[in-house]
Parts: structure tokens; sequence; C-alpha cells
């Protein structure tokens, strides 16, 4: 026999060729893609399904299911082609130790498209993750509904949708776009709670360049139209561009790492040795805030310096950065943080923030991952754009999601808190439980340079005529204005503030109040569900 020649076929009327046979069959599932396709994936930089899986979980905890499923149709010559496992590889194993489940997109099987048993398939997976309350991770790269299938396709999708929303607040949803997500294939991801997608390598639109040329004339590329920048930058999207495949992976990682396995697991616990009395890096705060009002800085630095070392984990950086949210630890625990970024458009509120806030507000909520607050914002951008555009509607999901929000809520009011962005960020009145300022605070309807326009519009008036120096004269009253009426002690005067702090003890001040809130316990209305401005 040369080793060409092909190996005999079991005989299956012994054990031993009935094991033979199930070793070459799982060899046939497991190797379907042939060596072509794959070098063509490889080609492109993007792993095979089964490498991915293989890069996400821990080193051998991967225990597939279904790899033996094939597809049913027989339409468009479909049925001399039915390859064991079809179009998705899907399982279950574990990171960091913790049990998840996953589904992965095989790009070299029919394109990775979504048929009547791919989707039979997620759907069952997706099932096990909700019965078994684990993550969900969806690695995606795909073609679409099988085209072939038509509405069978379609109707799959529905269900996987349907999957996804039952889903949603129950057990933690990551989709990891690695490839095409084209049509209402999009609405799978956009239904889960983190998008991740891979830099130049993946796409995710609703209608493609070619019909939106046919349609509207526009003329726009793949990437610019849907790539993996313009939806961490411009759409929303996604919440992390993840230079490669394995960037992706490791933040997938990274972003468990903070997360309990459902609404009703403990948050996960790490080792902590924080201190609790006021140490060096902790002095370094009270100089972080500048003594000009209108001086930026980077509140990432402040972030830093109040939760552990290392740990703060940005969530959507590139969205909307005048406001900041991720995750970090406090005494190794779990908190979500949110803040005001005055190094981006001076930190003020628009749309975009609001929404990127209020979703991850909602998001730790649902999973009782305390919101950790920083405040220093002036106000909501003005402008016809932003109130055509319904900053109003859309503006009002952030009071909805703090007002709704049960878990403990501290907030630090750092620097400015003006208007209807002071409430709307933590405030005691929409329920925060711990409420701290610095002593650098100004808490007012809005800034001493606004206010003096309108209170003091006749002795500016009369400055002007007796040829006074108006600027400063302005100016006086402004910080007269800041001192009297924004200052932190009258808002502690009406326990609008649990206290003011020296910044230094801000650290401290955060461990105290998480451990005292640890059993907090609130309760909404029972109601069916509230009706939060979409
Ligand atoms: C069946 C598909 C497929 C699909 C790709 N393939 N998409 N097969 N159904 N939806 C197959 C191709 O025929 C090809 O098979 C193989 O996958 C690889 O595809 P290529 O085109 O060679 O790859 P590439 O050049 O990289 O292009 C990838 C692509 C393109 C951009 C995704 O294939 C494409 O435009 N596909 C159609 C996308 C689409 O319109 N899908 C429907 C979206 S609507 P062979 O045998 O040649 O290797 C939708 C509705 C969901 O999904 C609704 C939910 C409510």
């Amino acid at each position: 026999m040369t080793d060409s020649a092909p190996a005999p076929a079991p005989d299956l009327s012994t054990t031993a060729g009935k094991i033979a046979d199930l070793k070459v069959r799982y060899h046939e599932a497991v190797t379907a893609s042939g060596e072509a396709a794959i070098e063509k994936q490889h080609a492109k930089g993007k792993m095979t399904a089964r490498e991915r899986i293989d890069t996400l979980l821990d080193h051998g905890s991967f225990v597939e299911l279904d790899e033996f499923v094939r597809h049913r149709t027989h339409a468009f010559g479909m049925g001399a082609k039915r390859p064991y496992g079809d179009a998705v590889v899907t399982g279950t194993g574990t990171i960091h130790g913790r049990q998840v489940a996953v589904y992965s997109q095989d790009f070299t099987i029919f394109g990775g498209s979504l048929g009547e048993v791919a989707g039979e398939k997620i759907i069952k997976v997706m099932e096990l993750a909700l019965k078994t309350g684990v993550p969900i991770i969806g690695i995606l790269d795909s073609g679409g509904a099988r085209i072939q299938e038509g509405v069978v396709a379609l109707g799959k999708y529905g269900e996987i949708f349907r999957r996804n929303t039952a889903a949603s607040g129950v057990i933690p949803q990551i989709s990891i776009i690695c490839g095409p997500a084209a049509g209402g294939a999009v609405y799978s991801p956009a239904l889960t709670d983190f998008v991740i997608m891979v830099d130049k390598t993946s796409q995710m639109f609703v209608t493609g360049p070619d019909v939106i040329k046919t349609v509207t004339g526009e003329d726009v590329g793949m990437e610019e139209l849907g790539g993996a920048l313009t939806h961490n930058r411009t759409s929303g999207v996604s919440h992390y561009l993840a230079s490669d495949e394995s960037d992706a992976f490791d933040y997938a990682r990274a972003l468990l790492s903070y997360l309990p396995d459902n609404n009703l697991a403990e948050l996960p616990q790490y080792e902590s040795s924080a201190e609790l009395e006021i140490t060096d890096a902790d002095r370094r705060l009270n100089t972080m805030v500048p003594d000009s009002p209108n001086q930026p800085y980077d509140v990432v630095d402040i972030i830093d310096h109040v939760v552990d070392d290392g740990s703060f984990l940005e969530v959507q950086p590139l969205f909307a950065p005048n406001i900041v949210v991720g995750f970090a630890r406090v005494e190794g625990r779990s908190v979500g943080v949110i803040a005001n970024q005055p190094n981006a458009m001076a930190g003020t509120l628009n749309i975009d923030a609001g929404e990127k806030a209020s979703r991850f507000v909602r998001f730790c909520d649902a999973f009782s991952i305390p919101v950790l607050t920083l405040v220093d914002v002036p106000g909501y951008l003005p402008g016809t754009d932003q109130e055509w555009q319904g900053v109003i509607r859309r503006g009002a999901k952030l009071l909805y999601a703090y007002a709704e929000a049960t878990v403990p809520l501290i907030t630090v009011i750092t620097r400015k808190a003006y208007g209807g962005a002071y409430i709307v960020m933590g405030s005691k009145q929409l329920g925060a439980d711990m409420n701290l300022a610095w002593p650098t605070a100004e808490i007012a309807v809005m800034g001493g340079q606004g206010a003096v326009n309108i209170l003091y519009r006749n002795e500016i008036k009369a400055a002007e005529a007796a040829g006074e120096d108006v600027a400063a004269v302005r100016a006086r009253l402004a910080n007269e204005y800041t001192y009297d009426v924004a200052s932190p002690f009258l808002a502690a005067e009406r326990g609008e503030l649990d206290g003011i702090i020296e910044p230094a003890a801000t650290r401290v001040s955060i461990i105290k109040a998480l451990r005292a809130l640890k059993t907090k316990r609130a309760s909404l209305p029972a109601k069916k569900h509230g009706n939060i401005p979409l």
C-alpha cells in the first residue's frame, strides 16, 4: 500500500471499527474548510474560526458542540456539499478559569453564511449560556443570511435576535467582529453589550456600498462606510478598536475579568492590598485640578489615582471622548466609572456622550456593578445641531439610567457641575448614595460669566457708561458669584452633598463608601418595564 492510497473503511461491525469511524468523521469535521480556504483566510490577516476560539479561551478548555450537524438544503446544488459542522463552530470553555459559551462563524465554509442549521447551532449555544448563566461571546465573520436558503435563513436571524434580547441584562454578551457583518445580521451584535471590531478586517453595515451608490448616488468605500475606525469613532456601534485579532481577544478576556457570570452572580473578587491611609500618590490629587477654571486636564489621571493600581479599562475610548466610561477595581472588586473629560470639548455633555454613558450605567446596574461618577461638566453643548438631533429626547436617557439604577452610586464633583448637567451626572436628587465634592467644586445653575450677563446687566452697562474697565468689572462679579453662589459649601449646607473632602482623601473615601454600600438594597415599583426615551 502506498502513502497516498485511501485508508480502508473502518469495519463497522466491531467496536474498534466504530471508534475508528468516529475518529475519521471527527477529523473530517475539524478539517472541513480545506487547506486552500484556510490559506486564503490567513492571507487576509484573519484566523480561522477554530484558531480564534483557541486564542480566546483558556488553553485546552474548549468543548465543541454539534460538530456533526449538516445542512439539509438541496436547492442550487447544495446537496453535493454538506460539510460537518456547517459554517459555525460552537461550544463552551473557560476564560481565566470561568465558564463561557462561544460561537465562531467559519468564513471558509459558505462564507460563514447563516442558514437553517448554522442558525440552530448558534441558538442552541445561546440557550445553553442563558440556562447555565454564563457569558456568551460571538465571533462574527459572515456573508450574512445564506442566499440559497432564503426565508429560512432570515427566520433564524429573528430567533437569534429574540435570544439576544432575552439574554440582555441576564448574561454578559460580547460580539467580536472579525470580518464582514452585513445587512440585518449586524443587529445581533447591536443587541449585545459590547462590540469589538478588528481594524481593517471587519466591516458592519446595513446596506453596502453598491446599494448606497444605486439608491443615493453616494460613493463610499467599505472601510469608510462600516470599518472598525468608523464604528469606533463616528457611529459608536463599537466599543473597542482592536489592532488585530489577538488584541480583540485580549480585550474580551480583560473585559470579562470585571463582569459577573450573570445578573444574580457575585462580582469577581481579586487580591488587593489597598492602603487605608492617605499615601503620597493620593496627595498628587491635590494638584490635579488647575487654578484656572478654563484650563483642561486629563480626567483619566484622576481615575487612575482613585482605583486599584492599573485596573482601569476604558470602554469606547474613541467615541464621544468628552465623557470617559470604563471598568476598574476598588479593593479588588469591579466598579463602573463615568467621568466628564475636560480635555475634550471642555467635558460638555452632548447627545453622543449622553447615550454612551447611559448605556454604560444601565449595563452596570443590570449586573450589580457599583457606579463611580466623577463630575466636571460646564453644561450641555448648545446649538441647533444638538437641539434638532433630539438632545431633549436622547439626553433624557442618562437621567433615566441614573434615576432607575439601584446599584451603589458614588459621585465626586471635582470642579464644574452646572445646570441640568449637575443633576444628570449622578446627583443626590437622582438617587446617588454618596455625593462628595472637592473644595474646587462649583455647583450652580450656570457658570459665573453667564450668570453675570443676566444678573448684572445694569451694573455692566453703568460701568461702560462710566468708562470703567468692563472686563475687570465682569471678572470681579463672576468671581463673587462663583464664591457666593456656586460654593460647594452651600450644597453641603443643604445636604445635597454628603461631604467635602480634600482631593487626596478621595481614594480612601471611595473605598469606605463602597464598603458601607455593599449591603445596599433598593427596588423600583413593580412594572412590566419602563419606557426609557429611545
Ligand atoms: C451564501 C455566501 C454568502 C451568502 C458569501 N458567500 N456570502 N454564500 N450566502 N450570504 C460565499 C461566496 O459565494 C463564496 O463562496 C464564499 O462565501 C466567499 O465569498 P467571497 O465573495 O468569495 O468573499 P469576499 O470576496 O471576501 O467577499 C465577502 C462578502 C461577499 C463581502 C461578504 O461574499 C458578499 O457580498 N456576500 C453577500 C453579502 C450579502 O449581501 N449578504 C446578505 C446580507 S442580508 P465560494 O463557493 O465561491 O467560495 C442579510 C439579511 C439578514 O444577511 C437579515 C436579518 C434580519
